[in-house]
């Protein structure tokens, strides 16, 4: 394990391997009598268990928390970066995929690195155009951006040092995630399911940007040779012409890495249609959907796998957040992975041997009575089979757990877990046909799919769960408005911290909830909280801007319904002067309404093709999340140039992508028709205002 910063060395050691307490804690830079503690790995440390050391915000002082300094990010749509701080530099990732490095003590921009993704790309970014964070290595940062590129930057200066493009720039892929640097070599994964693409995660060398290995998740063309052995277990357990559409199983996001067993695990993505009967028609698992995979880090062959949710039909991925530690389960010390994917289990996994220890639901859901220990599968139930007729299928799409990552204690023993019920109804379209350019999901959203809707609505509820791993059930829960709400961090301080999609950011007692501080904000929160001290103090910081895929749902009643999502980094210290920043406004006069040609048969052509085309971005009747302009509310104006904006690319500049490829000046005017008509209703008091 070759790592620059010895506190990077010291906190993997310590947390991942629990070596002796009195290994010496070299400080990184300062000669203060507290010296620096740095925030050097996406997850904290190797393991990602994100649990702090730091005590000197801790129960009694934490009353005194107060902001410190924001940084103004400069954006309206997610943030979900998370910060890496090291020698008294915070370097954190805004929406499309700007770096931004900034003083950790003052908050001082120090400089900036745009990446210059083309805006057209927002169109192939299923859930928003984020990025969660940039990894370390010596003098230098990588990270990924939208459009698939790595980039090496020089840590002092923000200089390019290099550049790779990592997917084909003719096919709808994105990265979102940040990459992790293990024996110097930077793995990255990348996204885009829903439009059609084949998964894989690949291994550069992190001084020169050069390939070593890479592992495709799912099977190409089996008339053709697999690129890596490995894959021949995945051939047989795939039917029908799958790789037309990619496939999917894309890692978009988690990894963790152990240095003793050199092994990197890395979670694997759902399935390209989502709909497991258009995609692979006669059935089988479809390996690696869905799994955790275990490779060498040498060479990128695979050690094991451990398949969640076999033949995934629901979305549901197994990217959310992989952490390492160790648990005396029946009086052995045993090395785990702890994932709680979407489909709604809390998985306890052997990670040496990938051996299933233990499977226990942590939210509400109806596909599966339970996962079999011994066979290591889950018992499917009819509820979730939506082959013939329209279920409701718990957990929905966003999951039982999200990106959003979790925390593991050393002080109690508890994961802290971001949680949420949540439900929606699915049914089967057999008349799928793969379209490159626009979502896939081989689902029909058709007019019983909104009756149904609108008779027993989607389930959205957010919750924290302190999650005893070893009793396999909840410490202590707390309950909120939104269900998209922030990741988590816990100190030896005895805290637990998160943002809520509502605006709120929260210290709770470790052991049983207790609520001991909070601040609001008029941005919400899902970004994960970080720590870390500089100049002799501690800080607490987190980024303000919610987006990403879950902001379909509205957060009712909440104050950031009221303001622009602008966004920033905010930094608490103890006894903080500085004010909390207020965002902008919102206008919310519903403007007058211009008159264009209308009649039923063009606003009926024009939901088709917004529902094809827009509801991805500007929701479904056009009622929007705050993240997107809800297009009910379109002044005179725009409305003027509504073509212009939709074939021509008017606003492409701020994230507004052109449809040139797919419609026609008539498509849009019939678009904008049934755009008048959602505004229409919604004066009539039809359909709700809420967005
Ligand atoms: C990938 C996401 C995405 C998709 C898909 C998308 N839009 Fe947009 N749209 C945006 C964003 C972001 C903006 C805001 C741009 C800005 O701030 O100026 C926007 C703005 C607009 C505006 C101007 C709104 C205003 O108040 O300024 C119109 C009109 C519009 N979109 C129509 C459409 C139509 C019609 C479709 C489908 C054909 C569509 N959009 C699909 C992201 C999207």
């Amino acid at each position: 394990m070759q790592y620059a910063n010895p506190l990077v060395t010291l906190v993997c050691c310590l947390v991942i391997t629990g070596c002796s307490p009195d290994d010496p804690a070299t400080p990184s830079t300062t000669t203060s009598a507290t010296p620096d503690v740095s925030w050097p790995m996406h997850g904290l440390n190797a393991g990602e268990a994100r649990y702090s050391e730091l005590t000197d915000i801790n129960q009694e002082s934490v009353s005194e928390l107060a902001v410190a300094w924001s940084y103004e990010l400069g954006s309206t749509r997610g943030v979900e970066t998370t910060p890496i701080i090291i020698d008294g530099v915070m370097y954190a990732t805004a929406p499309w995929s700007v770096v931004h490095a900034i003083d950790a003590a003052t908050g001082k921009g120090l400089w900036q690195f745009d990446p210059d993704v083309p805006r057209q790309w927002g169109r192939w970014a299923c859930c928003d155009v984020v990025n969660r964070g940039v990894a370390l290595w010596q003098d230098r940062l990588v990270f990924g951006t939208l459009d698939g590129r790595l980039i090496a930057l020089d840590k002092q200066t923000g200089r390019k040092l290099w550049e790779v493009q990592t997917t084909p720039r003719d096919k709808a892929y994105t990265i979102t995630g940040a990459p992790r640097i293990a024996n110097d070599k930077v793995i990255i994964g990348n996204g885009g399911a829903e439009y059609g693409v084949r998964g894989y995660v690949t291994a550069y060398d992190v001084k020169t940007g050069a390939q070593l290995w890479r592992f495709y998740t799912v099977p190409g063309d089996p008339s053709k040779p697999q690129e890596h052995p490995d894959l021949d277990i995945a051939v047989p357990t795939w039917t029908g012409e799958w790789w037309n559409a990619g496939g999917g199983g894309t890692a978009w996001d988690s990894m963790a890495f152990d240095p003793e067993l050199n092994l990197i695990y890395i979670g694997v993505g759902n399935g390209s249609p989502w709909s497991r009967y258009e995609r692979s028609p006669g059935g089988g698992d479809n390996l690696f959907l869905s799994s955790i995979i275990a490779l060498d880090i040498e060479t990128g062959r695979l050690r094991w796998y451990y398949q969640t949710t076999p033949g995934d039909n629901w979305d549901y991925t197994a990217t959310q957040h992989i952490l390492l530690t160790d648990l005396t389960i029946n009086g052995e010390v045993r090395k785990v992975l702890l994932q709680a994917p979407k489909n709604g289990f809390l998985y306890t996994i052997d990670r040496v041997s990938g051996e299933l220890l233990s499977a226990t639901h942590y939210v509400n859901l109806n596909w599966a009575s339970h996962v079999d220990i011994e066979s290591g599968r889950p018992v499917e139930l009819e509820d979730a089979n939506y082959s013939e007729k329209l279920k409701k299928v718990m957990p929905g799409p966003t999951g039982g757990h999200n990106w959003q990552p979790m925390s593991y204690s050393q002080n109690t023993q508890l994961l802290y877990l971001p949680a949420h019920d949540t439900g929606l109804w699915y049914k089967n379209d057999d008349e799928f046909d793969y379209d490159p350019r626009t979502w896939n999901l081989g689902l029909k959203l058709d007019d019983e799919f909104e009756t149904s809707s609108e008779a027993d609505p989607p389930v959205f509820r957010g919750h924290l769960i302190a999650w005893d791993p070893i009793e396999r059930k909840p410490r202590w829960q707390k309950r909120f408005t939104g269900h998209w709400n922030g990741g988590l961090l816990s100190t030896a301080g005895g805290l637990v911290f998160q943002g809520t999609a509502d605006g709120h950011f929260t210290a709770y007692r470790d052991s049983d909830g207790e609520q001991l501080w909070q601040v609001s904000s008029t941005s919400g929160f899902f970004a994960p909280p970080v720590t870390y001290r500089s100049d002799g103090e501690q800080y607490i910081a987190i980024a303000a801007g919610i987006g990403g895929g879950g902001m379909f749902a509205p957060v009712e009643g909440a104050m950031i319904n009221d303001y622009h999502n602008e966004g920033r980094i905010i930094a608490f210290k103890i006894g903080g002067k500085a004010t909390m920043p207020v965002s902008k406004k919102r206008d919310m006069t519903l403007p007058e309404l211009p008159q264009i040609p209308a009649g039923e048969d063009r606003i009926a052509q024009g939901k088709t093709l917004y529902n094809t085309y827009c509801i991805w971005c500007h929701g479904g009747g056009a009622v929007s999340s705050m993240l997107y302009p809800d297009l009910r509310y379109l002044s005179q104006e725009k409305h003027a140039i509504f073509k212009e904006i939709v074939i021509d690319g008017a606003f492409l500049g701020s994230g507004m992508p052109k449809f040139d490829d797919v419609m026609n000046a008539e498509d849009a005017l019939a678009v904008q028709a049934f755009v008048l008509e959602q505004s229409v209703l919604l004066r009539q008091g039809l359909i709700p205002e809420t967005r």
